[in-house]
């Protein structure tokens, strides 16, 4: 029996040890200057994510070279045939800017190892394809110029290089998950090496382009046996150390493997989730990644595409819970974004050309605001604006405000800025009176303006 003294103290440890936990901090920025910093991520809350890569080609997802197990020889193909005669970055920032994102996210180096951008330390690099130049650039010149803000993605993981290590998703140990297998594929190999060789490439990245303004580091999957990979395999500490050196304004996200830290990422990344749980991260700094359908690459076959509606529904509903969203597009390997990206990022232009204005600088709505039946809420702090996102139009052309007499002054549609006239039902409700005919909008929105 363990004594109650005994039981006791070992609980007050425990809690002492928790609390030094939460505490433990990389940097010494305050609450309120990282507040400062995320501003503008905070009130823009819609991007876009660019994945592409040499995997565009076989057209069959970005992880090809590993659920396959091909190896650097049988991936070579790609390389020698890479050459993205449609690649015009102006394009896509034009259609980013039309749809209404504010930043966007570049795959420099997917898993795969290749390199976009004219790095000094590889020559597995778009300069030395077909491409004969450095695309990075390029992109970053386009989306600045139509004053998008510009993130790079950069792979922890690459399963080219010599020195990087065996692991559970490396294509090389797709076939054979032996110790002996593993022991043989990583002779010569040298993890220590890697690291350096990431350092210098982030160092590249963020030296190279002028101001960044958000890194998309992926991703950590530590394992007890060993077969993955986290923060010590990347260095973690030190890397963002010298992220934060390099560009101080930059934002960072949570694949570092480093949640004991405090400060050891800017937001969390829920990945590819539905809208039901999009509701728990609320109160967090968060942005949803999403795709249009299945895979982040170029996936020609892949044909479950999200629908308008859905599309919208993420966003309104990331904005609903206080996070941002960004969405994938992952361009052809003719370097341009397939018919069914441009024609879902056209009608996401049409909807948020009249409608933005329920996004940008939203957040939730105050808990004194009860969500009306089928809609979503979003709220607007400074201009004490409440957005009404009407997924199902009342056949009656009635929409009941429940609790709201008294609490607003005006209502109107946010698409055309014409009035709605509202009532009192006889008790705390208010009924606004709409039109017959639904507005041209998937979701129409309605704009309270609170007393
Ligand atoms: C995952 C995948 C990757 C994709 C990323 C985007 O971690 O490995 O292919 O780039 O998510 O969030």
């Amino acid at each position: 029996m363990i004594s109650k003294k005994l039981q006791l103290s070992v609980l007050l440890c425990l809690f002492l040890l928790q609390g030094v936990h939460a505490q433990k901090m990389i940097g010494n920025e305050t609450p309120e200057q990282k507040e400062k910093r995320m501003e503008w991520w905070t009130q823009d809350r819609f991007g876009m994510f660019i994945h592409w890569g040499l995997y565009a080609q076989p057209a069959r997802h970005e992880w090809v070279k590993s659920y396959e197990g091909l190896s650097n020889e049988q991936y070579q193909k790609y390389f020698d045939e890479f050459n993205p005669d449609h690649f015009e970055p102006k394009k896509w920032a034009k259609q980013a800017k039309a749809a209404g994102m504010k930043y966007a996210v570049l795959t420099t180096k997917h898993h795969e190892g290749f390199c976009l951008f004219d790095s000094k330390f590889t020559d597995y690099k778009a300069t030395n394809t077909g491409a004969k130049r450095d695309l990075v650039k390029e992109y970053v010149d386009a989306f600045r110029a139509e004053g998008i803000k510009v993130g790079f993605y950069y792979s922890l993981l690459d399963w080219h290089h010599p020195d990087y290590t065996m692991d559970e998703n490396h294509p090389l140990t797709k076939k054979d998950k032996s110790d002996a297998a593993y022991a043989r594929l990583n002779k010569g190999r040298d993890m220590a090496k890697y690291r350096q060789y990431m350092r210098n490439q982030i160092t590249e990245l963020l030296t190279k382009y002028g101001k960044i303004d958000i890194l998309w580091l992926d991703f950590s999957f530590p394992k007890p046996n060993g077969r993955g990979k986290g923060k010590d395999d990347w260095a973690s500490v030190e890397l963002l150390k010298m992220i934060r050196k390099l560009q101080p304004g930059i934002i960072v996200d949570n694949r570092l493997d480093l949640d004991e830290y405090k400060d050891g990422a800017d937001f969390v990344t829920p990945e590819q989730v539905g809208t039901a749980e999009l509701a728990k991260y609320k109160g967090k700094t968060w942005e949803t990644c999403q795709t249009f359908s299945g895979s982040w690459g170029y996936y020609r076959d892949e044909n479950t595409w999200k629908t308008h509606k859905q599309l919208l529904d993420l966003l309104i509903t990331s904005v609903s819970n206080g996070g941002n969203l960004i969405l994938n597009v992952g361009p052809t390997a003719r370097g341009e974004f397939d018919h069914r990206a441009t024609s879902a990022l056209d009608s996401l232009s049409q909807w948020m050309h009249a409608n933005d204005k329920s996004i940008y600088n939203c957040t939730y709505a105050p808990d004194s605001y009860r969500v009306p039946q089928n809609t979503k809420l979003t709220y607007n702090p400074k201009t004490k604006r409440l957005y009404v996102h009407l997924y199902e139009y009342p056949a009656d052309g009635k929409l009941i405000l429940p609790g709201y007499n008294n609490k607003i002054k005006y209502a109107q549609f946010l698409n055309d800025s014409s009035e709605l006239i509202y009532k009192p039902s006889g008790g705390d409700d208010l009924v606004v009176s709409l039109p017959v005919k639904k507005p041209g909008f998937t979701i129409p929105v309605v704009e309270l303006v609170l007393q």
